[in-house]
């Protein structure tokens, strides 16, 4: 039974879906397209859970350096996920929001976001935040070089004010699927007090039952920030 409260924004780094299409004789491919259709499972449970920010690493700024066809179909995916759920996201009164390096995407893909992020942008119940042609380290950059611009003093919360997360508070928890431990440059400023947890669920298999079972781990731990009276 699950004693600590909900955590209101969570982190997943979807990874493994290579690895499912390969077990299964499938092209690569055919496990962004599996795990593209888990997004939207997994973002409905949340969000029905009653967590306020989903943030999912989609497409990292390393990931161009992958085949030409995968980097094309993933953009692909993107876009239908974009077109086919922005009617659900609107009439769920979610903000969908991408943060990246939005200037280095294909101007199609940029257009569409851009429309949609601004059509959802006074919506406050749920936040699905994407990352995209995004990197924790060069969005530390940009905030301190935002900060010098505005002539603000270089202090943690001002770093912090100028990530793109500020409005939406640091992930309580971060997820990454299919074994491997690492951040990968995902949140790095903003996970300083996350809790992790790791699974080696692929992320096309990690169901409602696996999200479940992550949140419920996170529920169950003592979380003390450094405090050991807290
Ligand atoms: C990691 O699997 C996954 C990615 C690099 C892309 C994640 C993208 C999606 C789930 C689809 C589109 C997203 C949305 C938001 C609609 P991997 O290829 O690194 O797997 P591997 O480690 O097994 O090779």
């Amino acid at each position: 039974m699950s004693k600590g409260v909900l955590p209101t924004h969570v982190g997943i780094i979807m990874d493994g879906n290579g690895r499912w299409a390969v077990r299964q004789n499938k092209k690569r491919t055919e496990g962004h397209k599996a795990g593209a259709k888990n997004v939207e499972l997994i973002t409905n449970v949340a969000f029905s859970m009653g967590i306020k920010t989903i943030t999912l690493f989609a497409f990292s700024s390393e990931n161009w350096k992958r085949p030409k066809e995968e980097v094309e179909l993933l953009f692909g995916l993107l876009k239908k996920y974009f077109k086919t759920h922005i009617k659900k996201i609107i009439k769920n009164k979610i903000k969908l929001n991408v943060m990246g390096d939005l200037e280095g995407l294909p101007e199609d893909v940029r257009e569409i976001i851009k429309k949609q992020m601004e059509e959802t942008k006074d919506f406050n119940d749920h936040v699905l935040n994407i990352a995209l042609n995004y990197g924790g380290r060069a969005e530390i950059v940009k905030a301190v070089k935002t900060a010098l611009e505005k002539g603000e003093e270089i202090t943690e919360e001002s770093i912090s004010k100028n990530l793109y997360t500020y409005d939406f508070g640091e992930p309580e928890l971060i997820i990454r699927t299919s074994g491997e431990k690492r951040l990968s440059n995902f949140m790095l400023y903003q996970s300083a007090y996350s809790e992790f947890y790791f699974t080696d669920v692929l992320w096309p298999d990690f169901n409602e039952e696996c999200f479940k079972k992550a949140i419920d781990d996170y529920m169950n731990r003592d979380r003390r920030f450094g405090n050991i009276n807290a």
